[in-house]
């Protein structure tokens, strides 16, 4: 997907532009891209010095170099100068999984933010994350960046994670397909995606000291499931290792998760980068950690002079420190950064607004609407809008992920946010201006706002519209967790507009679950996420039913925090707010897992209590039936069944089949899903087939996983806790490799 870019880079061939356009007559033996990424890379070896190599295995925060920075350098993550002599390019690095980060550079700059992870997994749609990775890496590119520190592939264990919206799900399947689909498409621009942060980094609160404890088995079965297929589908060039320990070791040091699972029993063939900080010994590189980010954030730039002299003193391998620079210099190859070097500019903010609004109205959920309050109708003629900041943007979520299109606004952060986050930012597409435009444009109503800050005078603004649309938002950011209670009293602003008017809806904005004490007074909820550059015109289409509603929760919602497995956030009473910049005097402690795989819809099928929305769930404007369930076994399960639209409008449905019993084992586990889009009446028969891995238990002992003989059940449903047609079959008994 190389829209504006292949021409710029036919025009740069000619022009000499980067280290790679050398003249052909002087074409190393490395450039012949009929060669495999490993021979190329082995070519360019036998010419490096250990200082050549060691060169590639450290770099710099452009952002913390001052006046070091040469020219050319952007503001950005990461830079590592390449080895110039060997026309081996420079890595240049940008984050970040929504699109390219620039905060820094303030609200003139043209990156175009994608909705956050949580609405890219809620389309349940891997060509929607295709097309939005395959949008962002382009944009890096005409950035000037190759490595994006895209692909946050973290389970959403902790619903109070800041971080959620950078990641994608609770369940390991759905995780590990949209950040594979998210990283091909990102790859796709000849640039690197890493997948971040290997391992368990899912709370912000103590990620610099905290230690996760869980069973090993559960720990396959759950978090390292979820990177185990991000990383199968989506070949990352890099994996970045996060800042966490697990087990008392740092994730950037861990033998066992570096070199044991992820080279080791997968395979996997790129280089592993720290994350920014979380380097803390030479040992690290005998560990698996291949390359040091962010250097001036470490107590010592460990991968420099230190790992040189424990090459001299025998400490590390020599053939280790070549086979990191080779890891590095693979993926280059392999991603085509050496052959199609980037090339700044032609960026089409237009087209690529089109992609990041198609993916936030394909992750839009309706989780409630009775009466048929939504869509809104013509008959709606006087719309009062309140809240949520509606006529300036759309929230997003804040940390070094943040994307910064024009016309961003930023406000202060609340008090706790750390210290180098930038405030929150709204992205400039206002929902109220994109009412308006319907309501009284196309409709000649009437749309009235109000800005929710006093709960009684909104409500007096409510009294006697048609409809009333509450916008309610929560902010989160790396470095800090958030409370799943909605801040600054519009818990009580939303009871209070609900109370005066009785088709009041809800529009959430919000980075994770939130809790919605008011759900039984409102007819109709919408969950919006962050929805990117163009979430105003997305929020508005899926109100007036322009697109069908049609995303699906990627996250349980929970009725109470006593629902949770960890009522209590670990480590909250003494680290509210964690930042870089404060790691010193953190007191390491223990965030235990007991829950183990069970996490999020299983944990509420386990305990038998009732989230207020389950894992799954998400209405659309029409209705669908399930019929036909047939199930097959053998080596895995086959389910296949025919979804009709049974309502009067197109619709678009993801029925997803669901695990219930293992041979005895009872958990339940998505096993697939499908979405289909059907006409009124129309049906189709689709087929789902389970992942091996997910009918299977991990078995320590025997280090492989362990399909048992005996009868499978599943059940087809809208969503985790809605079986519609229930099935099973018998799996004969299989041991697969790890
Ligand atoms: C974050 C990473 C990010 C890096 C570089 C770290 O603080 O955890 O996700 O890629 O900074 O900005």
């Amino acid at each position: 997907m190389l829209r504006h870019n292949h021409l710029l880079a036919a025009a740069c061939a000619v022009a000499l532009c980067g280290p790679a356009a050398a003249a052909p007559a002087a074409k190393p033996a490395w450039m012949d891209a009929k060669l495999t990424p490993d021979r190329r890379a082995e070519l360019v070896l036998a010419k490096m010095s250990l200082d050549d190599q060691i060169a590639l295995l450290h770099g710099d925060f452009p952002t913390l170099m001052g006046a070091k920075r040469p020219a050319g350098v952007q503001v950005s993550a990461g830079w590592f100068p390449g080895v110039p002599r060997l026309g081996v390019p420079p890595l240049y690095e940008s984050d970040a999984s929504l699109g390219v980060a620039n905060a820094r550079r303030g609200p003139k700059d043209d990156a175009t933010a994608l909705p956050s992870g949580l609405a890219l997994a809620a389309t349940w749609d891997e060509q929607a994350a295709f097309a939005g990775g395959a949008m962002i890496g382009m944009q890096a590119r005409q950035k000037g960046f190759n490595v994006l520190l895209a692909g946050g592939t973290n389970l959403i264990r902790e619903p109070r994670n800041g971080r959620n919206f950078e990641y994608l799900s609770e369940d390991p399947l759905l995780s590990g397909r949209i950040a594979g689909a998210s990283i091909r498409g990102i790859q796709s621009n000849h640039i690197i995606s890493t997948t971040k942060h290997y391992l368990a980094n899912d709370q912000e609160t103590g990620r610099m000291v905290a230690s996760v404890e869980i069973d090993p088995a559960a720990l396959r079965e759950s978090d390292l499931l979820a990177f185990e297929i991000a990383i199968e589908e989506g070949q990352p060039g890099s994996v970045m290792c996060s800042y966490n320990r697990i087990g008392g070791t740092y994730a950037c040091e861990h033998p066992a998760m570096l070199n044991g699972v992820l080279k080791g029993d997968w395979g996997w063939k790129g280089f592993v980068m720290s994350d920014w900080g979380a380097v803390h010994s030479v040992d690290a590189a005998v560990a698996g950690l291949d390359q040091e980010s962010g250097q001036q954030l470490d107590k010592q730039v460990f991968f420099d002079a230190p790992l040189k002299a424990a090459v001299k003193g025998g400490k590390v391998p020599a053939a280790r420190v070549h086979d990191m620079a080779h890891r590095v210099l693979r993926a280059m190859f392999a991603e085509g950064l050496f052959d199609h070097p980037v090339v700044p500019g032609g960026l089409d903010t237009a087209a690529d607004g089109a992609v990041a609004q198609r993916a936030a109205e394909g992750g839009i959920v309706l989780l409630k609407n009775e009466r048929g309050v939504l869509p809104l109708a013509a008959a709606a003629r006087k719309i009062v809008v309140i809240g949520g900041r509606a006529d300036v943007g759309v929230m997003s979520g804040g940390g070094s992920s943040q994307v910064m299109p024009v016309g961003s606004q930023t406000f202060p952060a609340p008090k706790g946010a750390p210290s180098w986050g930038g405030g929150v930012v709204f992205h400039p597409s206002a929902p109220l201006a994109a009412i308006k435009a319907r309501a009284q444009g196309r409709l000649g109503g009437e749309v009235v706002f109000n800005d929710g800050s006093d709960p009684a005078a909104a409500a007096a603004a409510a009294k006697g519209a048609d409809v009333v649309l509450v916008f309610a938002d929560q902010w989160a950011s790396e470095g800090m967790d958030v409370s799943l209670t909605l801040s600054d009293n519009q818990d009580a602003l939303v009871a209070a507009v609900a109370a005066a008017n009785p088709n009041t809806v809800v529009v959430l904005q919000t980075g994770a679950p939130v809790l919605a004490p008011w759900a039984g007074q409102v007819p109709a909820i919408v969950e919006a996420w962050y929805p990117g550059s163009r979430g105003g015109e997305a929020i508005a289409r899926v109100l007036f039913g322009e697109v069908d509603a049609q995303g699906r929760l990627p996250v349980s919602f929970p009725a109470s925090l006593g629902q949770l497995p960890r009522p209590e956030l670990p480590g909250a009473k003494d680290f509210v707010v964690e930042g870089l910049a404060n790691v010193a005097p953190m007191k390491p402690f223990d965030i235990r897992y007991d829950e183990g795989s069970d996490v999020g819809y299983r944990w509420f099928a386990k305990t038998g209590s009732a989230p207020l929305f389950p894992f799954g769930r998400g209405l659309s404007y029409t209705s669908f039936r399930y019929s036909g369930l047939k199930v097959a076994g053998g080596r895995t399960l086959v389910a296949s069944f025919t979804v009709t639209n049974t309502g009067k409008r197109p619709g678009v449905d993801t029925p997803q089949v669901y695990l219930t019993d293992l041979a005895g084992r009872k958990q339940q586990r998505l096993i697939g899903w499908s979405k289909v889009a059907l006409k009124p009446g129309e049906s189709r028969t689709v087929t789902v087939s389970a992942d091996p891995r997910l009918t299977a238990s991990w078995d320590e002992a025997g280090h492989g996983w362990r399909v048992a003989a005996g009868t499978y059940s599943v059940f087809v449903g809208a969503d985790a806790a809605s079986p519609s047609l229930r099935g099973e079959a018998r799996l004969a008994a299989a041991r697969l490799k790890p």
